[in-house]
């Protein structure tokens, strides 16, 4: 008896694609990003970072620089931040970040999202920043990238090596890294309360488990992937925290199917994108606790009057909605719209499968960008 065996399926584990690994590897991942780091007692993050206390009471900005799925990133922990610590949070894309003359830089901490370390305009954005001398800060998996040799000082994620051009499970361990650090600065300065911090870190804490409940619907999100594969665009909306997930979640879809696909603040639709929608257009609507789901209720209707069929990202108490198609999430407060996004990953996946697109590599795109 012989066994086939090559690298490429071992790696694979099993599974047709490294992104569909990837994507089940998540609540693995993130018990890594959160090992060992969570202090419920204090309700401070115990994060293994050089920046000290008297610097980090004394900024007040943040200007986050990334690109891609990791400014998708930034722009969740600008939301995540700015209510827990007063300090103004600014998200630019890396290739687009300019440091003006005259600016003081001594209350600022420029902070990089990057999985790789080596994005050639995330580098080339913090080094603008430090030549008036910003303190710089890295959000990053990779333990000897360039860039952890440049800035002063990381604060790693963990989610172990990603194969998949398409990011999945370094996002949302990029995302739980950023909540950790927001709990850090709001103890630290004094914002957040003890018990108000314990809270965040619980809700950090059922993160694995709640991504694994959307994992473990995979069937139902298959079957609307396969129902819907045709269309002729797909559009994600959301507010507030989920914003930056619906952005996310169409960079997805595109990126590994190569359809149309648009995320839009939700409240925007209706000054110009409802001109796209018609009964061929999905629209994917956040619709957790955290993300003024009674407002989007709204512009769902707004949708659905024009035919569009609406698949909801809902949660158990607001399941009984009148979308077309719901897909239930865990209720898990500002962390609600990062595991829809786990589903709306699945459903990415599946519609790209479905067309038999190359997924792991899609055409054009690579892991890590070096050029700028
Ligand atoms: C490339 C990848 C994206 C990634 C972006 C930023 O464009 O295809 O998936 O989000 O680079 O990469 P980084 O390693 O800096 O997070």
């Amino acid at each position: 008896q012989t066994v086939d065996w090559d690298a490429s399926a071992a790696g694979k584990a099993g599974h047709d694609h490294y992104m569909h690994k990837e994507i089940h590897e998540q609540p693995h991942a993130l018990r890594q990003a959160i090992s060992g780091r969570i202090d419920e007692l204090s309700g401070k993050a115990s994060l293994d970072i050089d920046l000290d206390d008297e610097f980090l009471k004394s900024i007040d900005e943040i200007q986050i620089v990334a690109c891609g799925t990791s400014y998708h990133a930034g722009l969740y922990a600008k939301e995540l931040i700015e209510p827990l610590v007063d300090i103004t949070v600014r998200v630019d894309l890396a290739s687009e970040y300019e440091v003006y003359d005259g600016y003081d830089a001594r209350n600022t901490l420029v902070l990089a999202v990057t999985q790789s370390g080596e994005t050639a305009d995330t580098l080339s954005a913090i080094r603008r920043a430090k030549a008036p001398g910003m303190t710089t800060f890295a959000v990053t998996n990779t333990v000897g990238s360039t860039i952890t040799r440049e800035v002063d000082d990381s604060l790693f994620i963990k989610a172990g090596p990603e194969i998949g051009v398409a990011a999945t499970k370094t996002f949302v361990s990029q995302v739980t890294a950023l909540a950790l650090f927001a709990t850090y600065l709001g103890r630290v300065r004094g914002t957040l309360s003890a018990g108000d911090g314990a809270d965040i870190l619980e809700n950090i804490r059922r993160l694995p488990n709640a991504v694994q409940s959307v994992l473990d619907s995979e069937s139902q999100i298959k079957r609307l992937a396969k129902q819907y594969v045709d269309s002729d665009a797909f559009f994600f909306i959301g507010r507030g925290l989920a914003q930056p997930v619906a952005l996310e979640s169409a960079l997805k879809l595109k990126e590994i199917s190569y359809a149309h696909a648009e995320g839009f603040a939700a409240g925007e639709l209706k000054h110009g994108p409802l001109a796209l929608v018609t009964e061929n257009t999905p629209v994917l609507a956040f619709l957790n606790e955290s993300a003024s789901p009674g407002e989007t209720f709204n512009n769902v209707k707004e949708v659905e009057s024009r035919g569009a069929p609406v698949i909801g990202l809902t949660t158990e108490s607001n399941s009984g909605s009148f979308c077309k198609h719901s897909i239930d999430v865990p209720n898990l407060g500002r962390l609600g719209p990062l595991v829809s996004n786990v589903a709306l990953q699945l459903f990415a996946y599946h519609v790209a499968n479905e067309m038999g697109r190359p997924i792991d590599k899609p055409r054009n795109l690579a892991k890590s960008v070096t050029v700028e």
